[in-house]
């Protein structure tokens, strides 16, 4: 096991060595190491089972490695491939605010919040639309904005398209390379979609519990299109 030497601020999402094994299961992760520097959007890819949703969890807290360092994120959101499984509320409005309730805010300060963010992801118009009446992509958005209005610097996205059409993934996808940018936001974004690498910063490519390959995403296209 090893640790960083010194405490590298241009690096917002870091994990060195780390190995995860489900317990009496495979190994999953066997000394995985990735920088993601700050204010970059960073893709992740690899095969089915290789351990994509593993590592973003084991990033969020959710599950602790065997060994390994992992950094400390600074506030960050997730974004699930079903966004109905985190939405919770019954209107747009509602469920952003939801997020902001333990943030120890002022009513009027709330719905500052609220309608920035939802501005963010241009659906301030449809503040009180009911959740139900929304397209899959437009409740990714609604996800989003509850990241953005609690004011996190690090996304986390576990397959956030796999359940969109072509033009809402693109749409949601662009969204996020211009967050990203506009807000010096760090996020990492786990696909298998390759036409996803061309608004991303870098990626990575997960494979045998190791980044195997990293950096450009074009040449990561092209090598995993087997060009
Ligand atoms: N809750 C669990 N208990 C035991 N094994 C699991 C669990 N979740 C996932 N796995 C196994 O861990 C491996 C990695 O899974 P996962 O991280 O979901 O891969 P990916 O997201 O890349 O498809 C797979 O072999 C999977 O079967
Ligand atoms: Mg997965």
């Amino acid at each position: 096991m090893t640790s960083p030497a010194v405490t590298d601020d241009t690096i917002a999402i870091q994990v060195r060595d780390l190995s995860f094994r489900w317990y009496k299961g495979d190994t999953v992760l066997d000394a995985c190491s990735l920088e993601v520097p700050k204010g970059e959007f960073w893709m992740l890819l690899g095969t089915n089972g290789s351990g994509k949703s593993t590592l973003l969890r084991l990033l969020a807290g959710l599950l602790q490695p065997q060994s390994g360092y992992i950094k400390p994120l600074p506030k960050f959101g997730f974004v699930f491939q079903n966004p109905d499984h985190q939405l919770v509320m019954p209107t747009v409005g509602a469920d952003v605010a939801f997020g902001l309730a333990e943030e120890n805010l002022t009513s009027v300060q709330i719905r500052q919040r609220v309608q920035e963010a939802l501005d963010a992801v241009n659906l301030l118009p449809l503040i009180r639309r009911p959740i139900y009446a929304l397209s899959g992509g437009q409740k990714q958005r609604v996800a989003i904005a509850g990241a953005i209005a609690r004011h996190c610097e690090v996304l986390l996205f576990d397959e956030p398209t796999a359940l969109l059409d072509p033009d809402s993934q693109l749409e949601l996808v662009s969204q996020v390379q211009r967050l990203v940018k506009d807000r010096g936001l760090t996020a990492l974004w786990v696909t298998h979609r390759l036409d996803e690498l061309e608004y991303c910063d870098g990626a990575f490519l997960l494979a045998g519990g190791k980044v195997v390959d990293r950096g450009d995403p074009q040449r990561l296209r092209q090598r995993l299109m087997g060009g």
